[in-house]
């Protein structure tokens, strides 16, 4: 397993340099790193269904969009953490400019190493999981930190079954992701302790949302060369999720609250 700091070091020197970061949020969306920026963040935080104060936390905050929405849309109160120092000085800037530091926290940390019982009535986490090896590590380490009844809800790049296509299994070597399938992915929660586990595949709305990005990189301003850099690398997101090999899942479970609940 590579430890957890050079693995902020390599993040932040390759998949999310300070350019790279620049270049996904031209794309994503103001303040996103993930698919459907803003929109799709707003209709995630609402199936929390969670009353204003709630105390919630995103795992893996990114530039800040995700808590951003959390608090000035729904009145919660946001702790966001993030492995990637660079992401984390881009999302502290755009906090400090938003009005909302009372209600949102931001700090530097990895979500495996939480160290707080019972704090929150939700987790939440946007296209994170997949940087982490060790997802039963992961899972009881979230499940510790919710209150009973605290809600998880979570979506990520996932896989179809094995064998893959030598271009997706390239990519995820490359990338050095750790992918599952919607049902390992399940399975993995439910070991943790977690009930009413559902999961959805959103890999339809991910080709859609794939299709408009390609049409923004069209109209964004860029030079020749970052262009298209970006261009392929779209297609080749694209092409993998055709064919099956890379699917988007959302996923949301509960802590349970008593035994009565098993
Ligand atoms: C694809 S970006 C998504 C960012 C944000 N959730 C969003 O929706 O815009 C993935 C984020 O996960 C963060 N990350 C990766 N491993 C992490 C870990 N172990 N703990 C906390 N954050 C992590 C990365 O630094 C990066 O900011």
């Amino acid at each position: 397993m590579v430890p957890v700091e050079s693995n902020q070091e390599i993040l932040d020197s390759t998949q999310y340099s300070t350019e790279s970061i620049q270049l996904y949020e031209a794309v994503f969306g103001e303040d996103f790193v993930s698919p459907g920026g803003y929109r799709v963040a707003e209709d995630l935080i609402k199936k929390l269904k969670l009353p204003p104060g709630s105390r919630v936390l995103d795992a893996g905050c990114g530039l800040g969009g995700n808590a951003f929405i959390m608090a000035s849309k729904f009145g919660l109160m946001v702790d966001g953490i993030d492995l990637s120092r660079n992401m984390l000085a881009i999302a502290t800037k755009k906090l400090k400019s938003r009005d909302l530091d009372q209600q949102v926290n931001l700090q530097h940390g990895d979500c495996l190493q939480l160290d707080c019982r019972n704090c929150y009535d939700a987790i939440y986490s946007r296209d994170v999981f997949l940087h982490i090896e060790n997802k039963s590590r992961l899972f009881s380490v979230l499940y510790s930190s919710l209150k009973a009844g605290g809600k998880l809800l979570f979506t990520d790049y996932c896989c179809g079954e094995k064998p893959w296509d030598s271009a997706f299994a390239n990519y995820v070597e490359d990338r050095g992701y750790y992918l599952h399938t919607l049902s390992e992915y399940c399975a993995l929660m439910r070991d943790a302790g977690f009930v009413n586990i559902e999961s959805t595949d959103l890999t339809l709305q991910f080709v859609e949302i794939l299709q408009k990005d390609m049409l923004a990189i069209e109209s964004l301003e860029l030079s020749v060369n970052v262009r298209n850099k970006l261009r392929q690398s779209w297609e080749g997101k694209l092409e993998r999720a055709r064919s099956g090999d890379h699917r988007w899942g959302l996923f949301t479970a509960i802590k349970c609250r008593s035994l009565d609940q098993i």
